[in-house]
């Protein structure tokens, strides 16, 4: 039985959901109208933790479509469209525990839950649901297909799962197939994450330093779009190639503990621990801005923050302001959890388009190979990622060009004329 905010919004999240996939051509038109002919899922229980938004409905109205019957959860406590959880739970073959505003205990009690169904496929965004499995329902995991990811984080976890010789069935990184991580990361979180900024402060971005930490995909996005609007960007890493890089696309480079000392909005997006901690709350500007667009709220470490303050108080909503000893004000922003999908509504529909059919059509490949692979990390298999892109730009009206066979010849031969 779903557990959901509010059943009385459902017909208001089917408008959303609508909205959704009236932009998501490959996810809600192409990949199942096909589904609908083939129900290549048919049977199959689908335990899925991801944020539960209108696109994520798009994704599992498509699996229902293949025959699945899904068991949803939320994958961050604050990211969940309360109308689209109503939506989903009124229709057929679709269960939901999520809600927005749950805590810690409730969090996992729903990936607990997801877990207890017994899944065959499983769909994760940031590797909880796989850690819960593999820590709690070790036989359930056993008894697992095969799962998917969908960000970094959880690739990264998993990896470190493979590592250690524990995983118990095959998965693949969703994210990291090109037409997922070159997308969604980049453009999806770029945008979606200014968005969430604005819609939280209604700050203006033009002559602000933004300080992005982290220049991998969603960094260079969020650089790349605080530039657009005027905002003069430094980019701090660990990284010495991806700060070559950052260096060369034109930012500023420097160390965190420089860049605190002149920032006025500070967004990280690194997938690590402690990115700004004390040391760097020490040295920032009265009225200094704080966010995180990386998947979990460990990268401002909101505990020195706690510390340090001597009071604390709800400024709007999603804004924080934490006084310090000497009078200085930082905010904190959707308490420091992905502000893209707290304070705006996450990436747009036509980038988790291509995202979400990555996640369809992965967990297609699943079902198809089941039993054949081993348990270990893939990537997603190239014929997939280039259907992504074919039917993405085949929905945009856009036509490229094929090689002609003496290019085809050229490019394979090493005697060249
Ligand atoms: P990535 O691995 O491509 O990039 C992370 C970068 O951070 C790397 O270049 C790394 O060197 C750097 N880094 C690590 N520790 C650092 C530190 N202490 N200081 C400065 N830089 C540091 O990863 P990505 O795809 O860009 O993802 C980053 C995070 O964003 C992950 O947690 C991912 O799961 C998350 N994510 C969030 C959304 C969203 O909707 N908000 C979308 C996609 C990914
Ligand atoms: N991750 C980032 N944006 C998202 C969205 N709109 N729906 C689901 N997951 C997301």
């Amino acid at each position: 039985m779903s557990k959901i905010r509010n059943p009385g919004l459902a017909e208001q999240g089917l408008v959303q959901i609508e909205w959704a996939e009236q932009h998501m051509p490959v996810v809600a038109k192409f990949i199942r109208e096909r589904f609908e002919k083939e129900k290549p899922l048919n049977g199959v229980i689908v335990g899925a933790v991801l944020h539960v938004t209108k696109e994520t409905a798009a994704l599992v109205r498509t699996l229902v479509a293949g025959g699945a019957r899904v068991f949803l959860a939320a994958s961050n406590p604050l990211s969940t469209q309360d109308d689209v959880a109503a939506a989903l739970a009124s229709q057929e073959g679709i269960e939901v525990c999520a809600w927005r505003g749950m805590n810690e205990k409730e969090y996992f009690d729903c990936i607990r839950w997801v877990a207890s169904q017994k899944p065959n496929i499983v769909i994760d965004d940031g590797g909880d649901l796989h850690a819960t499995l593999h820590k709690e329902f070790p036989d359930v995991a056993g008894q697992v297909w095969g799962g998917t990811e969908e960000t970094t984080t959880g690739v990264i976890r998993l990896r470190a799962m493979e590592k250690q010789g524990v995983l118990k069935y095959p998965a693949i990184a969703v994210n990291n197939a090109r037409t997922k991580m070159m997308f969604d990361n980049r453009y999806g979180t770029g945008q979606s994450t200014i968005d969430g900024i604005l819609r939280a402060t209604n700050i203006l971005f033009a002559g602000k330093k933004v300080v992005v930490a982290g220049y991998g995909w969603v960094g260079r996005g969020i650089a790349m779009r605080a530039r657009g609007m005027g905002a003069r960007v430094i980019v701090t890493e660990v990284d010495p190639i991806r700060a070559l890089e950052a260096l060369m696309d034109g930012f500023d480079v420097m160390p965190m503990i420089e860049a605190a000392k002149i920032g006025d909005i500070f967004i990280t997006a690194t997938g690590n621990k402690k990115v700004i901690r004390r040391e760097h709350f020490e040295v920032m500007k009265d009225g200094a801005i704080l966010a995180n667009a990386g998947h979990f709220n460990v990268e401002i470490w909101i505990p020195d923050l706690e510390e340090m303050a001597v009071s604390k108080r709800t400024i709007r909503k999603y804004v924080t302001e934490y006084k310090l000893k000497d009078g200085r004000k930082l905010y904190l922003l959707a308490e420091g959890r992905l502000v893209n999908l707290v304070a705006a509504e996450g990436h747009p529909s036509e980038v988790m388009d291509m995202s979400f059919a990555n996640q369809a059509l992965s967990a297609e490949y699943l079902v198809k190979n089941r039993g054949k692979l081993e348990p270990r990390v893939y990537l997603v298999p190239d014929e997939i990622d280039q259907e992504v892109a074919r039917l993405k730009l085949k929905a945009m009206g856009v036509e490229i060009d094929e090689l002609i066979p003496e290019q085809v010849e050229y490019l394979q031969s090493w005697q060249l004329e």
